[in-house]
């Protein structure tokens, strides 16, 4: 391994296999001064809603008081560690431990303990037994537009501050009016969750992967468009949009790529029929908000994907697919239909998960190298065209910049 080779541009393998660099992220990332997508409001509009999610790979629920107040906590009760909440979503203003039935209110609070005082004047807790020692920890929660992120370090910047003024524009974009929830795919996937962190910066693979992409123009590298970063690299924007399909498959011909497969149809192309419904126009509208939270609208499909990681070789992938409250019928339809593009079994997500447990499945055997991420130069900022990995240099400059690793790395 070249360790004078510039950080951004040379990723050591490891960073994707070693465990200590897993508990590491957890503890510098996860449970650091970042804010981390967990729900979308409107997955829990109602008081006494709730939704299990994580934070890094630690279980915790977001709950909605009888006030209307979001909380959210450490799904681990206090007692001796069990899950208190078992199911994925649903309303309650009690949570109780099903294991000896500790009860704790939508805070977080523990609110009621069996036999505590024992039975007949026997057993039970000393009379110095204070519930209010033993509730659950709770995690800061802030919204933006609708968007529920949670932080386990009260320090942390207002959420405002966060995702910075380059990428809220995008965020209003699609979160500008009421969203209903339309649905949901998870998937487990056997990679370390920032090969998919890269996977979603990384417009190169986006029209050399994805056969349908690039033959149904869902995505090409040569449409229009380009990448923004927030000020400190962190955060990363890509849009594409169409210029016109002879210019946008001249490269793609001229060099016999397999991924344009010209004169490809299908048998029913109802899929393809997108309708413009933004101001400002994208076939694909995907955005990074470190560190785990895509959203991405691909014509008139829309989702957050939120990356949860499972161990240094696996990670797990929430896809929520939202529309709008005023969609008519045919809106609607558009984009259940077009949803078909991402989840497990997507037209053109299955490949990504594949392409990182192609990487994975390498590194397992030897993984003293290095990746190159030289496309399109050395620099992180932004730019005007899609034939670079500038967003992924500035992704690992910052992940560097967190970890605070030592040369080795
Ligand atoms: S582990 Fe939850 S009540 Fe005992
Ligand atoms: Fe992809």
């Amino acid at each position: 391994m070249d360790t004078l080779a510039p950080a951004a541009t040379r990723i050591p393998y490891r960073l994707f296999t070693d465990p200590g660099i897993y508990r590491r992220e957890q503890e510098k990332i996860f449970s650091g001064p970042f804010w981390n997508f967990v729900a979308l409001a409107a997955e829990l509009p109602k008081p006494g809603d709730f939704k299990a999610t994580f934070l890094g790979d630690t279980p915790i629920v977001v709950t909605r008081d009888r006030a209307g107040e979001l909380h959210a906590f450490v799904n681990r009760c206090a007692h001796r560690g069990a899950l208190v909440c078992r199911e994925m979503r649903g309303n309650r203003m009690a949570y109780q431990c099903v294991y000896h039935q500790w009860t704790y209110d939508p805070a977080g609070n523990l609110v009621g303990v069996p036999f505590r005082k024992g039975i007949n004047g026997k057993g039970g807790y000393d009379a110095t037994f204070d519930p209010a020692e033993h509730g659950l920890p709770s995690l800061a929660v802030a919204e933006y537009r609708g968007l529920i992120f949670a932080c386990a370090d009260p320090s942390v910047e207002s959420l405002l501050e966060y995702l910075g003024e380059v990428m809220t524009p995008w965020i209003d974009r699609l979160f500008g009016k009421e969203i209903v929830v339309l649905g949901y795919t998870r998937q487990e996937v056997g990679a370390n969750w920032k090969l998919y962190a890269e996977n979603v910066r990384d417009p190169y693979h986006a029209s050399l992967l994805h056969l349908f992409h690039t033959t149904f123009g869902i995505y090409r590298s040569s449409m229009g468009g380009g990448i923004l970063q927030d000020a400190r690299g962190r955060h990363s924007f890509l849009r594409s949009f169409k210029i016109g399909e002879a210019l946008e498959t001249k490269d793609y011909k001229d060099a016999g790529l397999r991924t344009y497969q010209q004169g490809c149809k299908l048998n029913d192309d109802a899929i393809l029929a997108a309708r413009d419904e933004f101001a400002i126009p994208a076939t694909n509208a995907i955005q990074q908000i470190f560190p785990n939270l895509l959203i991405a609208q691909i014509q008139n499909t829309m989702m957050v994907r939120q990356i949860v990681p499972k161990g240094p070789g696996t990670y797990e992938l929430i896809f929520t697919y939202f529309g709008y409250a005023d969609d008519d019928d045919d809106l609607r339809q558009k984009r259940t239909l077009q949803s078909n593009f991402v989840g497990p079994a997507g037209y053109i997500s299955l490949e990504d998960g594949y392409a990182t447990e192609l990487i994975q499945q390498a590194l397992a055997s030897g993984n003293d190298g290095a990746s190159y991420i030289e496309l399109g130069g050395t620099g992180t900022g932004s730019d005007d065209n899609l034939v670079s990995e500038g967003m992924l240099r500035a992704f690992w400059t910052y992940y560097r910049s967190v970890m605070d690793l030592d040369d080795a790395f």
